[in-house]
């Protein structure tokens, strides 16, 4: 794939496309000054961005649409060169809520439809405003899962134009099998947004889906921000690896350029976040180098299969994803 700042898309299997690298916005609400995402979103797009990765529970997803309608007004892009993903939470797979809440996320970016909205995770929590619901002793309230209902809601919001792709999120193989097997599937999954570096490779999860034309999204493609909250730190820091570094200094690169290349390279789709203006354009610097057929099978080689974002804290939900191999 020969990509450049100006065109950088892969095909999906339904006729649109996804740039390859995009912008993550997650970063967590109380840390973060009001208008930081604003800020980063609008900076991205100066630089070359065209893909922008948020989320309703993000709470900075009205920040998202307002940078992109900005930059729209100013002449600096144009809607169908904008590509934005949003979310499906876990309180809001119930049929019935899909639409109203994809409806509240096109009313909060203010936007007509989103590029592509995906199932966050395959786990229901029990439905309603709490996004994190619990009972009196603290334990996650979960609900009944039946993501081919989920999915046939999300066919509907796609036929209503709400929406152009519909993917998935932290899906395994059996839940994407779930899908692709379901009797009547009128729109396949276009893609699976999972965790995924060169200390987390996916090797046959990424087979699995390019043999059904789905293509992995890498979120965490720098390896996390090693948020002790969510992130399992007992691994190294993937950015300080020898290998990598010394990859850096051969092409005159960072390690975050290195590792964002490799997933490009093959195929991956990444979307590492930033709020820092020389983070984003340094992240963006991807497509005036390429790795060897050596250098890519060493950077493959360095997998320790080992997951920084587990998601322990629902491990006992009967769809948490990550208790088979993949
Ligand atoms: P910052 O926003 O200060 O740049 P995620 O795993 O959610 O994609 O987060 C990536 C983390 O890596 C963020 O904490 C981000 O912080 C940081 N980061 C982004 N780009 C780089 C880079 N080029 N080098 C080092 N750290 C980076």
């Amino acid at each position: 794939m020969n990509f450049s700042a100006a065109n950088h898309r892969i095909p999906l299997s339904d006729g649109n496309s996804i740039p390859v690298i995009g912008l993550g916005t997650y970063a967590p609400p109380k840390r973060t000054p009001k208008g930081t995402c604003a800020i980063a979103v609008k900076a991205a797009i100066d630089v070359g961005y065209q893909h922008f990765d948020g989320a309703f529970l993000y709470e900075n997803e009205h920040e998202v649409g307002e940078a992109i309608r900005e930059k729209m007004a100013e002449g600096k892009v144009q809607r169908e060169n904008i590509f934005y993903c949003g979310k499906l939470w876990a309180t809001s797979l119930t049929p019935e809520m899909v639409r109203p809440t994809l409806e509240r996320t096109l009313r909060t970016l203010q936007l007509e439809y989103v590029d592509l909205y995906i199932i966050e995770i395959p786990m229901a929590f029990k439905p309603g405003d709490d996004v994190y619901p619990k009972d009196e002793n603290g334990k996650f309230i979960y609900h009944k899962t039946d993501l081919c209902a989920t999915w046939e809601a999300l066919e509907a919001c796609k036929d209503a134009g709400l929406v152009k792709s519909l993917g998935v999120s932290n899906f395994n193989r059996r839940q994407l099998e779930l899908i692709l097997n379901k009797p009547g599937l009128k729109y396949k999954p276009v893609s699976n947004q999972v965790e995924c570096h060169p200390y987390f490779t996916q090797p046959k999860l990424l087979q699995f889906c390019r043999r059904h034309n789905i293509v992995i999204v890498a979120y965490s493609p720098l390896g996390t921000s090693r948020d002790p909250g969510w992130v399992n730190t007992s691994i190294p820091p993937m950015l300080e690896d020898a290998y990598l570094t010394s990859l850096g200094k051969k092409y005159n690169k960072t390690a975050a350029q290195i590792v964002l290349r490799f997933n490009i390279q093959r195929g991956v789709v990444v979307i590492p976040k930033s709020f820092n203006p020389e983070r984003i354009r340094e992240n963006f610097q991807i497509f005036d180098f390429s790795l060897t057929d050596e250098e890519m099978q060493k950077v493959e080689a360095l997998n320790k299969n080992i997951r920084f974002v587990q998601m322990l804290m629902w491990s006992d939900h009967p769809e948490y994803p990550f208790h088979e191999e993949y």
